[in-house]
């Protein structure tokens, strides 16, 4: 056996000789040196000064491991908060005692989102506390008045210190929390400004012993930087339970929620939001809103059925080729993946010997979608093909598929879902792969093994 050393429970130990130590703002990693960029995510001049806690400290008893049989099961079923959309994202709604973190850019409508949950679930007399950090509390009541009736079951508090949120939890003693923003929260016992990462995660820290102790539902808020990170640790990510991220467009109205990481269920589902005058509104026919302004005809369209979670949706996607003036031509790709275009041009230039080489090539999805799916890559060719030789798809196909480098067109999961969705909104026509569906009611499949037969089976040559 090896030998270890044991401390006996309930006893004290020596730490080592107090030492300063440097932590990253961005990821949370600690150095005990100093250096101009971060050795673990190698952000630059992320590094911040610290102590290290020394001295003695008491290690409690240990827990008694027990018998899986003999555990309790969790047995705190999520509670529905009555937005749908939301619901939907979280498997059923917020489980007492859970921490969830909602990020997003500053005005994609998070304090919106979170403002129609409260009055939602206050009106089915359960109790919220929201601590609006962000924004006076007056102008909370006046957008408040604006999304719903008041009910005294809505308490605002302004309070952006760690320890008077925590007094009013005891003085309201709410079922749900939410904190707007994490960012604008303080723990006058810990060092640094609001925002800096040591005071994000030790108010993170203790809101998530709060919920856990008084079996209260906490929804926090975070702002996420540009590249779409959270801004602050990365490490909070870590200790909530469940990270959901809400996106969008802010050009157009549609919102997307969904849910990076869910311990309480899965992280398939999408919700989707369209923000009107009088806050969030559910979107019930999705591929409708994304279609309602095709114009049928137009070279350089193509419309495929996405899979968002169990949802299908139908999106335009749309290409433009144009000569170039430029000595590097420009390949713009929106709500698309540049990668994914890049290597659609190149099987086009090298398979099928379109010549694309001055050409600039714009690329986008409509309606402020992001489309990642590799099912997209027969539809973004057949866009860029039909721009090229000035022939437009039929108004009524649509076509999914993946591309490879061979130019060969590959199999999609779910295809039946998703030609489903497409018969249900009047297309008769689709471009499929071999492998795809025999039958599909209403529906005339043409199957292609690669992509010049589908170009060809299109009618754009
Ligand atoms: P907000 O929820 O404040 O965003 P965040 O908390 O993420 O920063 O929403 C900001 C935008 O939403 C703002 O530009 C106005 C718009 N909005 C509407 O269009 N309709 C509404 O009913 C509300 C409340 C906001
Ligand atoms: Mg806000």
């Amino acid at each position: 056996m090896i030998p270890t050393r044991v401390t006996p429970p309930g006893k004290t130990v020596a730490m080592a000789k107090p030492r300063t130590e440097f932590r990253c703002s961005d990821c949370g990693a600690s150095t005990p040196k100093w250096a101009g960029r971060c050795p673990n995510c190698t952000a630059w001049g992320s590094l911040e000064e610290g102590q290290v806690s020394t001295g003695k400290i008491a290690i409690p008893q240990a827990p008694p491991a027990v018998p899986l049989p003999q555990m309790e099961a969790q047995t705190t079923r999520p509670a529905a908060t009555g937005i749908p959309e939301f619901d939907r994202v979280l498997d059923g709604g917020l489980t007492a005692g859970s921490v969830s973190l909602l990020g997003g850019e500053p005005g994609i409508g998070k304090s919106t989102l979170l403002l129609q949950i409260a009055l939602e679930v206050a009106s089915s007399g359960r109790r919220v506390l929201y601590a609006c950090g962000e924004e006076a509390p007056e102008q909370v009541k006046s957008r408040a008045l604006r999304l719903g009736s008041p009910t005294d079951d809505l308490w605002l508090s302004s309070a952006a210190l760690l320890p008077h949120v925590v007094e009013q939890l005891d003085q309201v003693k709410p079922d749900l929390l939410i904190v707007d923003s994490i960012q604008t929260l303080s723990d006058p016992e810990s060092s640094g400004a609001p925002g800096t990462v040591t005071q994000i995660r030790e108010c993170a820290h203790r809101l998530v012993q709060e919920a856990k102790s008084r079996r209260v539902a906490v929804v926090l808020v975070g702002h996420v930087t540009k590249d779409g990170n959270l801004a602050g640790p990365r490490t909070l990510e870590h200790v909530v339970d469940t990270v959901l991220s809400f996106e969008g467009d802010r050009h157009h109205s549609l919102r997307l929620l969904r849910a990076v990481k869910h311990r309480f269920g899965s992280t398939r589902e999408l919700g989707l939001f369209e923000m009107t005058g009088v806050g969030l509104e559910a979107v019930s026919d999705p591929s409708k809103l994304f279609l309602a302004d095709r114009v049928e005809g137009i070279p350089g369209s193509a419309v495929v059925p996405i899979l968002e979670g169990h949802r299908p949706l139908l999106v335009e996607l749309q290409a433009l080729v144009a000569e170039s003036q430029l000595a590097s031509p420009r390949r713009v790709a929106q709500g698309l993946e540049n990668s994914r275009l890049a290597l659609l041009l190149a099987v086009l230039e090298r398979r099928l010997e379109f010549p694309l080489g001055r050409q600039d090539v714009f690329a986008s999805a409509v309606g402020g979608v992001k489309v990642v799916e590799p099912a997209a890559d027969l539809a973004i060719g057949l866009a860029v093909a039909s721009s090229i030789t000035g022939n437009a798809l039929p108004g009524k196909l649509v076509t999914c598929g993946e591309v490879g480098l061979g130019g060969e067109i590959r199999q999609v999961g779910q295809a039946e879902r998703r030609l489903g969705e497409a018969a249900r909104l009047g297309f008769t026509r689709a471009i499929v792969p071999r492998s795809g569906p025999d039958e599909i009611p209403g529906m005339t499949l043409i199957k292609v093994g690669t992509l010049s037969e589908a170009i060809v089976a299109a009618g754009l040559v």
